[in-house]
């Protein structure tokens, strides 16, 4: 067994962490039990680049308990939890590979590492994976189908198969209403909030706070910023999104103007060159700047560091960058995503349904071996049984339909 990771003396740390995560993911750890039995992956070899956190640690667990053979690698360079990496190898004897703070080398070596053990299945979060494996298709003959997690993956994987290049199916688990309705809302809003505060310690009432991007996670960011007491502005394309964002009481207004604003920034938009030098030239001396998207490519830090004289690492995750006019920015995880690079990403919670939601996918797609090579949704009876199951879990129960309500909503000719 070969693996690449910071230190695995770190490993009872991150074994009490898996742990602790694993006693809030009721649902996957029903499925655990479920199919651990029947060895339902047995002999099928499963490459994961996702973030290395104690919930990631619960799926591949799950995984080789019902038979694979996993390989793991890191979706992002600064998402690693070292702890559970070293966890991971030891006790779990799973192959990772990843450490937080590697460069941009290391990053797609790991991922070479595990696209190269002739996988049957993938499991993706951001798309670099799969993307690594059209650029070297003789490592992908014998995949059956993939999975992907997150809104920017499953955008670029639509985009290859619109260009009719993708090489094997693919379920669109981030499309999951499972998914995207609950991890990007709830999960990303409270963990943007946590990365913001453990990097910066600052009181958030009475700051004023501009989202870029009202879509599933701005959602979410903007309502739990809004509940500490900052005033939000909302930046938006789409004129659907910023009609919604301005009845849901929220400012709205174009960067340019939003820029002389803010005290803190946010993006997440999933689209690059959102803040720039342009509109970074217009901010308030001490703004403070984050990402929650899923590249850095959101906030333009190569173009900041053109502007810059001097730069110093303030706090885990904040970094002061004194521009040559003076004025003073700083800026959190280097543009990474923040509430991984700066907390621990998601509560462990909201990951149950989405990585309940990767299970039962790659479930599928052992079962339907022949699919066409596509983007696929993942089955609604899936989705309504994850929240079936996480409803239980969680020890509430709901009205069924009667007959006649049943009777009533199937017919057309029932009026006053
Ligand atoms: N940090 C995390 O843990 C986490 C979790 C889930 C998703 N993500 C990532 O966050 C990003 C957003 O995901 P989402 O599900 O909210 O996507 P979404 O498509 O629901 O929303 C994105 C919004 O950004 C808007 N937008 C695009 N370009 C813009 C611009 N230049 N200025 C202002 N608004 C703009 C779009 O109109 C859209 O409303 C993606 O990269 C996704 O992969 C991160």
């Amino acid at each position: 067994m070969d693996y690449s990771i910071k230190d695995i003396n770190l490993y009872k740390e991150g074994k009490k962490k898996v742990k602790w995560a694993f006693q809030h993911m009721k649902v996957l750890s029903l499925l655990r039990e479920t199919h651990s039995k029947e060895k339902i992956f047995k002999g099928t070899k499963i490459g994961c680049c996702l973030h290395i956190t104690s919930e990631t640690a619960n799926l591949v667990i799950t995984l080789k308990k019902c038979g694979a053979d996993v390989f793991l690698c890191a979706s992002n360079p600064l998402s690693t939890q070292d702890d559970v990496a070293a966890y991971l190898v030891k006790e779990e004897k799973i192959s990772v590979f990843g450490k937080k703070g590697e460069s941009k080398e290391e990053y797609y070596e790991n991922i070479k590492n595990v696209m190269k053990r002739n996988l049957h299945f993938v499991v993706d979060d951001g798309g670099d994976l799969i993307s690594s494996l059209h650029r070297n298709e003789k490592f992908a003959e014998n995949i059956i189908g993939a999975t992907e997690e997150t809104t920017t993956g499953v955008i670029r994987l639509r985009n290859l198969a619109k260009k009719k290049l993708l090489k094997f199916p693919v379920i669109a688990v981030n499309d999951a209403k499972t998914k995207y309705l609950f991890d990007n809302r709830y999960g990303t809003g409270q963990s943007t909030v946590d990365g913001f505060l453990r990097a910066t310690n600052i009181l958030l009432a009475g700051k004023t706070v501009v989202i870029c991007g009202y879509g599933w996670c701005g959602r979410g960011i903007a309502r739990r910023f809004s509940g500490m007491g900052a005033k939000v502005i909302i930046t938006e394309v789409n004129p659907l999104r910023a009609l919604e964002a301005t009845l849901d009481g929220f400012y709205v207004m174009p960067i340019s103007e939003a820029a002389k604003l803010g005290d803190i920034f946010i993006t997440s938009t999933g689209n690059t060159s959102v803040i720039t030098v342009k509109e970074i030239k217009k901010m308030k001396d001490g703004v403070i700047l984050g990402n929650a998207g899923h590249f850095n490519v959101e906030i333009d830090i190569k173009g900041i560091e053109e502007i810059t004289k001097n730069k110093v690492k303030i706090r885990d995750g904040l970094e002061e960058y004194t521009l040559k006019d003076g004025k003073k920015i700083y800026i959190l995880g280097e543009g990474r995503l923040l509430n991984l690079a700066c907390a621990e990403g998601h509560p462990s919670s909201v990951m149950d349904m989405s990585f309940s939601n990767q299970f039962l996918s790659l479930k599928y797609l052992k079962e339907n071996p022949s699919l066409p090579p596509n983007v696929y949704n993942v089955p609604s009876e899936i989705d309504m049984k994850i929240a079936e199951l996480k409803l239980k879990s969680m020890g509430i129960k709901i009205d069924r339909l009667s007959k006649i309500q049943k009777k009533y909503i199937s017919s057309w000719e029932l009026g006053t």
